[in-house]
Order: C-alpha cells, then structure tokens, then sequence
C-alpha cells in the first residue's frame, strides 16, 4: 500500500468550470519515506494538491488516500506546514502545543511538547506568549505543531515563504533525517531538488510530467520546464 495515492483525482472549487478544475484525473502514488517534490506554476494546483491530501477539501472524483484512507479521515496521519502559523498569539508555546496535541489525542504531551522544542531549538521559549516571539521563533513553533503528533506523512506547500533561513534550515534537517513521507511544493528548484527524491510537475491541474530519479543533472531540465509552462 502506498503512503499516499491520487486515483483519478479531481477537485474542483465552487463555481470553477467543469472542463477546468483545479485537479485534473490526478494519479499518482508516493511510497513510505519518498520525498516527492511538486513542481508547476502558479495555478497549476499545487496548493489544491496538499489541500486535498491534509484533508480539508474533498475530492470532486476520484480517490486521495492517505495509507489507504480517505485523507479527510487520515488528519492524524499528516502533518502540514503552509503559509499560515496556526498558532494562537495569547497562549504560550506550550499552551499552543498542549492545545493541538489534545486535539489529536498525542500521549503525554507535555514531555513530546518540550522534546520537539529542543528538536527546532527553541526550548527555553516553552512559557513564553506566542504572540511575543519573533517570526522565526514562530515558524519553529509551526513546525514543532506540524509533527507533534507524530505524522508518517508531511505535506508542506512553500515552506520557504513562511519560514526565514534558519527556521528553513530546522525543517530541513527534519526531512533529511528520512524518516517521513514527504509531499513539498516550492518556489526555490534549488532547494527542492536538495530536499526531493523524485518530482512530478502540474499544470493545469494535470501531471505533464515526471521523473523518479532526481539529481543536479535535471535541474535545468526541471527549470526549463516549469518556466515554458508558465510563459503558456
Ligand atoms: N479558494 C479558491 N476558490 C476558487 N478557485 C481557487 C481557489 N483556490 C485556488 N483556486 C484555483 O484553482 C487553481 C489551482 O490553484 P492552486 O492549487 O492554488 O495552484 P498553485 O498552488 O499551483 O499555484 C487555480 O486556477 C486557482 O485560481
Ligand atoms: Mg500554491
């Protein structure tokens, strides 16, 4: 069973034309501890795609599993990072933390809560008011939500855009320890060709294109690509 499978999968959003929805007949499989990169320009459906998966938009047709459950279903199997914190400002770290480890029934969540501090090196902010710290800090606080709850699979659209170079740098050390399945959209090729062991690029909703075996090599390949896709 794949960690993560796309079976026909369309989504359409309210009051999008039938004949051009966001996902189009998507099919596609990531296998456990896969790095899958996602690639496209803006509007292909890459958002959709995580979307989809984390559970908070439902397929129009077709079928997105997650360990082979719907994803609406597979919450506590995912853990995202987008652009949005998530976080609650008056409460403190460990509050926001509690919080969500409550939500998704985490065993002892305190000693996780404070583990995972230590993990994205902010583990004296733990009383601190989220609303009092940094972006930066934040974003670690964001990404210690995201795997709280010990997820197999993350789904992260544009992490670089919410997080600043180190906060990036932490969550990169995440994803190379292997022990996740990973789903990234990026605007940075570079740095996703770094984090990704394979890439499948959407356009229009649609895979027009894949490759399984990333290296430097296809850098300028994968580059080309995307920018003749979004010149039209
Ligand atoms: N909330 C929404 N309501 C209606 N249409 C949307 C919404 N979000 C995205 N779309 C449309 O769905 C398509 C795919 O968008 P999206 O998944 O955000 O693309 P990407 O992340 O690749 O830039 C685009 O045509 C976009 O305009
Ligand atoms: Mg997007």
């Amino acid at each position: 069973m794949s960690a993560l499978s796309a079976e026909g999968l369309t989504a359409r959003y309210p009051g999008q034309p039938t004949a051009s929805p966001a996902l189009a007949d998507v099919c596609l499989h990531v296998e456990s501890r896969e790095r899958l990169l996602l690639l496209g320009p803006n509007g292909a459906g890459k958002s959709t795609f995580i979307r989809v998966f984390s559970g908070l938009m439902r397929p129009t047709q077709g079928e997105a599993l997650v360990a082979g459950q719907p994803a609406r279903i597979a919450r506590g199997s995912v853990g995202v990072v987008s652009h949005a914190t998530y976080l609650y400002d008056e409460l403190t770290v460990l509050e926001n933390l509690r919080l969500y480890a409550e939500l998704y029934g985490v065993p002892r969540p305190e000693p996780r809560a404070l583990d995972l501090l230590g993990q994205v090196g902010i583990p004296h902010l733990a009383d601190m008011q989220v609303g009092r710290l940094s972006r930066g800090q934040q974003q670690r606080v964001t990404i210690a939500r995201a795997l709280l709850h010990e997820p197999e699979v993350l789904l992260l659209d544009e992490p670089e855009t919410g997080l600043d170079q180190a906060a990036f740098g932490v969550l990169e050390n995440v994803l190379w320890g292997g022990q996740y399945t990973v789903v990234l959209t990026t605007h940075n090729l570079a740095r996703g060709l770094r984090l990704g062991t394979r890439a499948a690029v959407l356009a229009h909703g649609r895979i027009v294109h894949e490759r399984r075996d990333l290296s430097d090599g296809h850098a300028d390949e994968l580059a080309h690509l995307v920018e003749d896709l979004a010149r039209g």
